[in-house]
């Protein structure tokens, strides 16, 4: 019923406005911790033959809106220090972690926030979080990045950079796939001035998942997210009326189709609705990256793709007005800052 009900705000709004080690493919179908074979996309994004990968994003990101993607070049190594350094920093004393708290009235979201003793819905949520800017380095405020564990900052840049490379190609081969410019996309959503905003979810042990939602179902604002996860199960995608868990593949990144995209794409891609569960006993971790238009930005589905034929089926808005909008249903709702 929640699933409907969350699907309702995204339709809604919708109509209102709108490492580099290689690794076999076929290692990448994998049992989930239910039994169930999940059926997401696993893409090699260092296949040579750019026609079969724009191929393989455009139709996932069609039909799924989410897939995994391997030999994406960012090595494991840096993966591990990313996930060492979040998870220090969450095992801290919470004094410690307060210091970076999101301040009571900012109008941005960065900084520490809990929701572990919030009550929604009469359920409790179970999650922290933190959230603050990677790229571009001007958009950096590091008065919320933690200082300790002290290698932090310098791991948190790393993996900025070496994002660049993977968010590029996803963004071109999505173009490519829509029969418009290699450039379109990223250009719509910013170029150079796009946003990563890296947030990490953490799930302590749950003893009663069923009361106490991690993340309710819901579509990311972003354009794309890239997400990390740490190999504590959790994540669930909605496709039609069945939800498929995500299954865990070392040093694969998670992407997900976000509202921006289905909205530029005239919605020829889907955001992908998916909740996030806490686990009975061990600490799941998440490090989803946000690739998010600067708030000014006005995104509308791309001129190259309507005609009398096929009409804008969403309307054009600035990015900061659509987060304005659907964060205040969702908070209606939910509870979620
Ligand atoms: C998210 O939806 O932001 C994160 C989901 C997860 O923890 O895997
Ligand atoms: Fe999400």
């Amino acid at each position: 019923m929640k699933m409907e009900v969350e699907r309702g705000v995204q339709a809604n709004i919708g109509s209102l406005s709108h490492s580099n080690e290689q690794v076999e493919p076929e290692a990448a179908v994998r049992t989930c911790h239910n039994g169930t074979v999940s059926e997401i996309p696993t893409i090699d994004l260092n296949d040579p033959d750019q026609e079969r990968l724009t191929g393989a994003i455009a139709e996932a990101s069609q039909e799924w809106g989410i897939f995994q993607v391997i030999n994406h070049g960012i090595p494991s190594e840096l993966i591990n220090k990313l996930q060492g350094v979040g998870r220090e920093f969450f095992e801290l004393p919470q004094e410690e972690k307060e210091a970076y708290a999101r301040p009571r009235d900012a109008k941005d979201i960065e900084g520490y926030g809990t929701r572990l003793q919030k009550e929604a819905e009469e359920k409790k949520s179970w999650v922290d979080h933190i959230f603050h800017r990677i790229w571009p380095p001007a958009s950096r405020n590091y008065r919320f990045w933690p200082k300790n564990p002290p290698s932090y900052r310098e791991v948190n840049e790393e993996y900025a950079n070496c994002m660049r490379g993977v968010v590029n190609k996803l963004f071109r081969c999505l173009s490519l796939g829509l029969g418009v410019e290699g450039h379109a996309l990223k250009e719509a959503v910013g170029g150079d001035e796009l946003e990563y905003m890296l947030k990490i979810n953490y799930y302590p042990p749950c003893p009663r998942p069923d009361l106490a939602p991690g993340l309710v179902p819901h579509t990311d604002l972003s354009s794309i997210t890239i997400l990390v996860p740490n190999d504590v199960p959790g994540l669930l995608a909605f496709k039609g009326d069945r939800s498929i868990d995500v299954n865990y593949i070392p040093n694969a990144l998670i992407v997900t189709i976000g509202d921006q995209i289905e909205i530029l794409s005239n919605g020829k891609y889907k955001a992908v609705l998916h909740k996030a569960t806490p686990h009975k006993e061990k600490t799941r971790i998440s490090w989803p990256v946000f690739l998010d238009p600067p708030a000014d930005m006005v995104v509308g589905p791309l001129p190259q793709l309507v005609n009398g034929k096929n009409p804008p089926k969403y309307e054009a808005k600035k990015y900061k007005d659509y987060v304005h909008f659907k964060l205040d249903e969702l908070n209606k709702k939910w509870l979620l800052f």
